[in-house]
């Protein structure tokens, strides 16, 4: 039990809406980090999240957790309301060959219908969004919420940058902990692994490894998603994404303030506007704070630049979704 989170008790409530692989297992985690009061899984089947939630709660005694899980069924968001974040999870994951925006149309139904039900049940919570395409998504959910931009974040970042890190380990063969890394722009083609924010014990990345073997580092982090995808054949990644996510929510439910890669409104940095895209930001009870401009080379920004076009474009689209 992680018993130093227990003592930073927060008893908030937390709502995870999607019972799916990537939704079960971000409940667990939330459930195990023992600082809210409770943490409803929520699911259009009628069965799987009382189960799961049964199941969770059986394993309180043996891993020392006591935050109850509670499962509501059928598409109901009785029992959710006045959460304090909501995690959507809803919607199709891919499958082998697919990009993350060939599911833009299906989830969009799905992610607007739930953002909009959040809005109306828990009118002051926080969303966090992990559904797939992650950044025209987030924007979707805010603009189907109507909340207000901070409070509506995205999952990818801490997903996306915990790959590079494992990438860079392996390569390097140093353990996970020595090595930091940041990934940025969006969550799928034109994500920014940023090399320059790369260290291995504290030095930079390039006086470790040579630059052929980081470029190919860079391309295996943005491809990420769909090497674990093209391993499992049904679904997509859910360890790694609930872990991400599950840091995010315990950010907000602690106000911890701290600075994190997420998908957030950017309004000016880096001389980008008026898009979601994967920056840091420094996340705390009401969503985050601001957003922090990290030093980057130029021809990073210039990829983080043309990250946001691209994104831009497609959050465009999304009015009509
Ligand atoms: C991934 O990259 C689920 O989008 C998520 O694995």
């Amino acid at each position: 039990m992680p018993a130093s989170l227990g003592s930073m008790a927060n008893r908030g409530k937390v709502t995870v809406v999607g019972a799916g692989f990537y939704g079960s297992t971000t409940a667990q985690r939330l459930a195990e980090y023992d600082i809210f009061e409770t943490v409803v899984l929520t699911d259009i089947l009628e069965g799987k999240p009382e189960g799961l939630a049964l199941d969770i709660n059986q394993s309180r005694p043996i891993e020392g957790f006591e935050t109850k899980v509670v499962g509501v069924g059928g598409g109901s968001y009785d029992g959710t309301e006045n959460s304090d974040v909501v995690v959507i999870t809803a919607g199709l994951p891919r499958k082998p060959g697919m990009s993350r925006m060939d599911l833009l149309e299906t989830n969009a139904k799905i992610v607007r219908a739930v953002a909009e039900n959040v809005a109306r049940t828990s009118p002051d919570a926080v969303i966090v969004v992990v559904s797939n395409p992650l950044d025209e998504m987030t924007a979707l959910a805010q603009l189907a919420s109507g909340f207000p931009r901070e409070r509506v974040l995205g999952q990818a970042g801490m997903l996306d940058t915990a790959r590079f890190i494992d990438n860079v380990a392996a390569a390097a063969g140093v353990p996970v902990g020595s090595v930091a890394c940041l990934t940025l722009g969006s969550h799928g083609d034109t994500m920014v692994p940023v090399p320059s924010r790369c260290t291995v014990d504290g030095k930079p990345l390039t006086d470790v490894l040579d630059a052929a073997t980081i470029d190919e580092l860079v391309r295996r982090t943005r491809n990420g998603g769909a090497e674990v995808v093209a391993l499992l054949k049904t679904g997509s990644a859910y360890y790694a994404p609930s872990a991400a996510a599950a840091r995010m929510v315990r950010a907000i439910g602690t106000d911890a303030g701290e600075e994190l890669p997420v998908c957030a409104w950017v309004d000016g940095e880096y001389g980008i506007s008026g898009v979601y895209l994967g920056v840091v930001a420094e996340v705390g009870a009401g969503g985050v704070r601001r957003v922090v401009e990290v030093p980057l080379t130029d021809s990073e920004v210039a990829d983080l630049r043309a990250a946001a076009e691209a994104v831009r474009a497609k959050q465009a689209d999304i009015a009509d979704l």
